[in-house]
C-alpha cells in the first residue's frame, strides 16, 4: 500500500474507515489496559480518529500520526481544535496542548519521537496494511518502543478471498505470530457481524509485554 493510495482515498473522501464517534470497544476495553492518568499514548496510521479526542479527554497526552494533511487539517476543524503548525525533521504536523499530531510516514518514527509514551492504541491500523507491511508494523513499533508498553489492538478476520483488503484479514494467529515473543497476547472481546455482505469478525486484543519498561 503506497502513500498515493492514501493520499487519493483522503481527497475522494473514501473514508468508509472513519467513524463519525468514538469507538465503543476503545471506551469499554481501554480500562482493562491499566495505564496510567498522564500517560502518553501512541496512535499509528491515526487518520482523523474521534478516538484521539477521547484519550485525550481521558487524561492521556496523545501522539498521533498520519500520512495525510488533509486528515490532520480535518480532525483540527471538525474538533474546534487549534493546533500550532510545526515541522520536525521527518514529519509536518501540529502541536496542542499534551498532542502532537505528527503529518508523515509511521515507518520514519524513531524512539526519540516516543519519549513518554507508555501505551499504544491500534484500531484500523495494522489490518489496514498488506502482510509484508504488518510484519514490518510489529517489528518498527519494537524498535521505536521497545516492547515495553502495552496495547490495545482492534483487529479484524474475514474470508479474505471474498474481499480485497484494506482493511486486510489478520486472523489471531497471525496477531501472535507477529508479537508472541515479546508480548503476552489475551482477547479481550471477539464479535461476528456481516460487512459489505461478508462475515467478519472484530476482536479486541490486549498485548502486555513480557518485559515491561
Ligand atoms: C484504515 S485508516 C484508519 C484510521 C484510524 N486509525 C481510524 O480508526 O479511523 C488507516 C490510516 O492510516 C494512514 N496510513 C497508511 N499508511 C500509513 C503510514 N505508513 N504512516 C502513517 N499513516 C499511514 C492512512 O492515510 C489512513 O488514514
Amino acid at each position: 500500500m503506497k502513500a498515493d493510495f492514501w493520499h487519493r482515498k483522503w481527497a475522494r473522501d473514501e473514508i468508509g474507515f472513519h467513524q463519525p464517534g468514538v469507538n465503543a470497544l476503545l471506551k469499554t476495553y481501554w480500562p482493562m489496559l491499566g495505564v496510567a492518568q498522564g500517560a502518553a499514548v501512541l496512535v499509528p496510521l491515526c487518520g482523523k480518529s474521534q478516538d484521539m479526542v477521547w484519550l485525550h479527554a481521558t487524561g492521556h497526552p496523545v501522539l498521533g500520526v498520519e500520512l495525510s494533511e488533509k486528515a490532520l487539517a480535518d480532525f483540527l476543524t471538525e474538533n474546534d481544535l487549534n493546533g500550532r503548525p510545526a515541522q520536525h525533521d521527518r514529519f509536518c504536523g501540529y502541536e496542542l496542548e499534551d498532542m502532537t499530531l505528527f503529518c508523515g510516514d509511521f515507518f520514519h518514527l524513531s524512539a526519540d519521537d516516543c519519549e513518554g509514551v507508555q501505551a499504544v492504541y491500534d484500531r484500523a491500523a495494522l489490518v489496514a496494511l498488506p502482510s509484508e507491511m504488518r510484519r514490518r508494523y510489529a517489528e518498527h513499533m519494537t524498535a521505536i518502543l521497545g516492547a515495553t508498553v502495552p496495547m490495545l489492538l482492534i483487529g479484524l478476520e474475514y474470508d479474505q478471498t471474498l474481499k480485497a483488503g484494506p482493511p486486510f484479514s489478520v486472523p489471531e494467529s497471525e496477531i501472535r505470530d507477529l508479537f508472541v515473543d515479546r508480548y503476552q497476547i489475551e482477547v479481550l472481546h471477539s464479535e461476528t457481524f456481516e460487512r459489505k455482505s461478508v462475515s467478519t469478525t472484530e476482536t479486541v486484543y490486549r498485548l502486555t509485554p513480557l518485559n515491561p519498561a
